[in-house]
Parts: C-alpha cells; sequence; structure tokens
C-alpha cells in the first residue's frame, strides 16, 4: 500500500520503518527540513534500538522516503498517518495545534478519497475536529472529495518500540467505516498473521482506550510508591510485598516496580490530558489527579532521601549520579526523575557528576555548559571526589557493583538508589550506607541507629 506518514518524531519514523520493512511504500514527511536533510543523510534523530539499521535498509530499497515536500506526500499514500507532537498546553490538556495543522494540508493538497488517521495519542473528540477540519478545508477549496478519519492509537514503549510495533498485543481501530475497516485490515494484515489483534471499535473507544492504558499503567507505578513509601515507614521491604502481591494472577508482576516516579513523554502528559479532559466535562476525577501528585511527590524523593543523609547540608557536596534517561535503552529526559534531582542539588549548592550510557548529549542540551554539571564518559569516573552516589536509572551497567571499591571510592559512604537494584544486606556489609525505595531498613531507623551509636 501507498502510505504517508505526517511527523517524523518517534511514533511517525517507528510507525513509517515499520510499515516500509513489511513491504509497504512510505513517505514520511516533516515541516523540519533540517531533520528530513538529516534522515536523507542516514542520520537518525532518536535512540532507538535496531532503528538505524531498519530504516537503512528500507530507504536502500526505495520503500521508505524522506520529504518536506507536503503536496507531493498528500497525494502519495492512500492512507494518511498524523504522528505530530501533541505538547501539553499551560492547563495540561493536548495541544492540537499540529494536529489540526496537518488535517488543514492534508484536505488543500488531496485529489481522491483518503483514509486519515490520527496516531497522536489526541483527547477524545479529536477525531471529530479533524473531520471538520478536512471538511472547512476542502469546502474553502471547492472541492467535493470523500475522506474518512479513524483514530490508530500507538502504545509502543521507547527502547522496545520495533518489537512493540510489530508483536504488541493490539492494533487499535477506532471507525464507523467499512471502506477504513478493509484499508486498515490491509495496512496491517502482515501484523494480524497468526491471531486476530485487529480490534475494531467506535471512535472515541479508541481514543478513550489510548488514555486508558497510560492512566492505568501509571495507577500501577503510583499505587506501588505509595505502598513502597508505607513500607519505609513502617520498616518493612517493598521488594517482598511486590513479590508477595505480584503472584496473585488478578495482580501479576509486571509493571510493579516501585521507584524514583515514572517519566518520558507519555504517562506525565496523558495522566494530566484526560485529567484536564474530566474537569473540561465537570467530572472529578480524583484518582488520576491523586495518581500525578503521588508521582510528583515520588519525583522529590532521591533528593529528601540525601538532604536527610547529609543532615540538610549538601552546599559544595559533589553528587555522583548514575543515569540520566528516564528508563533505560533510550536518550530520553523528559520529565526525567534525574532531573527533578539535580536541579534541587544545585539549589542547594551541590556539584553533579553524572554519568548516562545513552543521554549524556541530550543532557547537555537541556542545561548547557554549567560548573555544577560535570558529564563523564564512563561509570566510575562519577566517583572520583564523590561525596555520595544516586542512582536515577536502572541501566544494566548499573547492576554489578564492587561494593567495597565503592565504599573506599566515595567520601561518605552513602548510596541512594532509586531503583532497587541491590539487595540491602550485601551493600550493608560493604560497610555503605543504602538508601533505597521503601525497603529495608528504613532511613529513619537507620538514622536511629546512628545516633545510638
Ligand atoms: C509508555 C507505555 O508503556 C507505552 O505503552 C505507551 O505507548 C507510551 O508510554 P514509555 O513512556 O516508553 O511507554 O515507557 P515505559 O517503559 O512504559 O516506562 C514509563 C515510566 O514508568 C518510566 O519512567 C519507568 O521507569 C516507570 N516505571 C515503569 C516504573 O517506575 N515502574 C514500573 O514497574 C514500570
Amino acid at each position: 500500500m501507498r502510505i504517508t506518514i505526517f511527523g517524523s518524531g518517534y511514533v511517525g519514523l517507528v510507525t513509517g520503518t515499520c510499515l516500509a520493512d513489511v513491504g509497504h511504500d512510505v513517505v514520511c514527511v516533516d515541516v523540519d527540513a533540517d531533520k528530513i536533510a538529516r534522515l536523507n543523510r542516514g542520520e537518525i534523530p532518536i535512540y532507538e534500538p535496531g532503528l538505524d539499521a531498519m530504516i537503512a535498509e528500507n530507504r536502500d530499497a526505495g520503500r521508505l522516503r524522506f520529504t518536506t515536500d507536503a503536496e507531493e506526500a498528500v497525494r502519495f499514500g492512500k492512507l494518511q498517518f498524523i504522528a505530530v507532537g501533541t505538547p501539553s498546553d499551560e492547563d495540561g490538556s493536548a495541544d492540537l495545534k499540529y494536529v489540526l495543522k496537518v488535517a488543514e494540508t492534508i484536505a488543500q493538497y488531496m485529489g481522491e478519497y483518503k483514509v486519515v488517521i490520527d496516531k497522536s495519542t489526541v483527547p477524545v473528540g479529536t477525531a471529530d475536529k479533524v473531520r471538520d477540519t478536512l471538511r472547512r478545508t476542502l469546502e474553502a477549496r471547492g472541492a467535493d472529495i470523500d475522506f474518512d478519519v479513524c483514530s490508530n492509537p500507538e502504545f509502543l514503549k521507547e527502547g522496545a518500540a520495533i518489537e512493540d510495533f510489530s508483536k504488541g498485543a493490539r492494533i487499535i481501530v477506532g471507525t464507523d467505516s467499512e471502506a477504513v475497516r478493509k484499508a486498515m485490515r490491509e495496512c496491517y494484515a502482515p501484523y494480524n498473521r497468526n491471531h486476530e489483534k485487529l480490534m475494531f471499535m467506535d471512535v472515541r473507544s479508541a481514543e478513550l482506550t489510548k488514555y486508558a492504558a497510560n492512566a492505568m499503567l501509571a495507577t500501577k507505578i503510583s499505587f506501588m510508591n505509595e505502598i513502597a513509601n508505607l513500607a519505609e515507614r513502617l520498616g518493612a521491604d517493598i521488594e517482598h510485598v511486590r513479590h508477595g502481591i505480584g503472584s496473585d494472577p488478578r495482580i501479576g508482576y509486571h509493571f510493579i516496580y516501585p521507584g524514583c516516579g515514572y517519566g518520558g513523554s507519555c504517562f506525565p502528559k496523558d495522566v494530566k490530558a484526560l485529567a484536564q479532559t474530566a474537569t473540561n466535562i465537570g467530572y472529578d476525577a480524583q484518582l488520576l489527579g491523586a495518581v500525578e501528585s503521588v508521582n510528583l511527590r515520588q519525583k522529590t524523593r532521591l533528593f529528601e532521601k540525601l538532604n536527610q543523609a547529609f543532615d540538610g547540608d549538601l552546599k559544595g557536596k559533589t553528587i555522583a549520579l548514575w543515569g540520566l534517561a528516564f528508563k533505560p535503552n533510550t536518550d530520553d529526559m523528559r520529565e526525567a526523575p534525574s532531573r527533578e534531582l539535580m536541579e534541587a542539588l544545585w539549589d542547594s549548592g551541590a556539584r553533579v557528576q553524572a554519568f548516562d550510557p545513552e543521554a549524556a548529549g541530550e543532557c547537555r542540551r537541556i542545561y548547557g555548559e554549567r560548573d555544577d554539571l560535570v558529564l563523564v564518559d564512563r561509570r566510575d569516573d562519577t566517583l572520583e571526589g564523590a561525596d555520595a552516589l544516586v542512582i536515577c536509572t536502572e541501566w544494566k551497567i548499573f547492576r554489578a557493583i564492587d561494593f567495597d571499591n565503592l565504599r573506599q571510592t566515595l567520601r561518605t559512604p552513602v548510596v541512594v538508589d532509586g531503583r532497587n537494584l541491590f539487595d540491602p544486606e550485601i551493600v550493608k556489609d560493604a560497610g555503605l550506607l543504602y538508601y533505597a525505595i521503601g525497603r529495608g531498613e528504613s532511613l529513619n531507623r537507620q538514622q536511629a541507629r546512628r545516633a545510638a551509636a
């Protein structure tokens, strides 16, 4: 099939590349000429394992092209995917200006029937707005051309995007049109061979499904973080509790890892947007508000633990920081807990020596050169002259540590672990003070013991 993808960001690039990889002819269009030029030179603007090789292969085979020529792109595809950004407005609701601009562009240039597909995460009711925009623009042109608008939300995770696209649990399509059903069946047939993954539903249900999925996952995390904070104060270990509850198949082991709060481009934005949607229609969505506020508080926990460990005096201290990205296998630092921590440390006069396998460049882009931030190329270089170590991201390379060496290198034996990577007994046996999330000996008890000693 001939497919056009508007927006060469995360979702657009992965969607376009994966669809080309199964044999479709794909044109990706973006208004950012620099990005398109770089893509045409083979430079990939995002870090996603496996994506660069896949883009190169499909580009060389002529099935995947990148352009800024919207007119040519609109004429090319029968399917027109809208995968542009939906940033948060001041009130947290999704800003649709880019989505509606694309709808206008499609209507401006289309010469025959098109299926317009909302791929970006957009609030319930957006397909209606896209349809209105198309209709108005066509009318202004005096053109009488048929089209359909459908919703086809994306569920891919950064770092596992290709796998998620190709082997996702479901393919949701919201439509009331038989023509769309047929076209989408054809588009996704290569991914729908072993069992039926396509789920057709009305447009609004499809739009809400995406938000509900992300809000549910965010809720699981905030719930676990809440219980972790309780466990800490009660002298329980959240890791035992996690095993204990995960064994119930109604709860399950997935996505119940406590930590220093969820980040990324989806959960924070989508939970806020859904809450705002509720507010807009006069419904008080109490749980959604709580999920967000628990998460905001959780992101301050690492700083609180450090601050307590140093009795509120972090001025002049050097903190080694492992992990800047909001999760492993990405260079994305959007809403990352590391940012909250670094900014709080700087405010209190501390310096940060950080290492991340992929996100150093992104960190430089966000914060620029500053005296209180040193980015190093190797994990253990962060420890030189450091007073304490904090772990924000559970990259694989942080899992096996020589704790005796760590004890000897750090000026004070303080390890704050935002991802519960280690066995507290082993860390403590090496003579380190170990502050994790909701585990073992709580901070209060450690302090009480120190005071008693
Ligand atoms: C998420 C959804 O998983 C995906 O389906 C959707 O399309 C986009 O949003 P992503 O943001 O890439 O994907 O990351 P994900 O792996 O889901 O992690 C999100 C955040 O939750 C990370 O900050 C992660 O550290 C945190 N997390 C996840 C936890 O704190 N505990 C967990 O148990 C799982």
